[in-house]
């Protein structure tokens, strides 16, 4: 289906690959390399990760989401994500 919406979509196709159990990560820049999309987007890495373009750029690390936070609850696990810078 990926294949398909590539070939078809006229604009810029953004991808959020299917990378169930994991979030979707840095081996999916693969995905634009290959050509298989233009932009990844990013769920749950760049909730843990703030500075995610930094930390991709870098390879790393990455702070691991905690899913306990998701879905609710209050700033903890949306706004208390560390930055390399600290
Ligand atoms: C805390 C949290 C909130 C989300 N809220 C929404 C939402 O409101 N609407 C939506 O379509 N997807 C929502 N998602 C799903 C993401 O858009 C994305 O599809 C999912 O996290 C898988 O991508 P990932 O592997 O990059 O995290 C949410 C995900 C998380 C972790």
């Amino acid at each position: 289906m990926t294949k398909r919406l590539r070939k078809d979509w006229p604009g810029v196709f953004v991808l959020n690959p299917f990378t169930y159990p994991e979030p979707t990560g840095q081996d999916s820049l693969g995905l634009v390399e290959d050509g298989t999309a233009d932009l990844i987007a990013f769920g749950a890495l760049f909730l843990a990760n703030p500075d995610l373009p930094h930390r991709l750029a870098e390879g790393g690390p990455f702070n691991t989401p905690d899913k306990a936070t998701f879905y609710g609850g209050d700033h903890r696990g949306y706004t208390d994500y560390p930055t390399l810078e600290g």
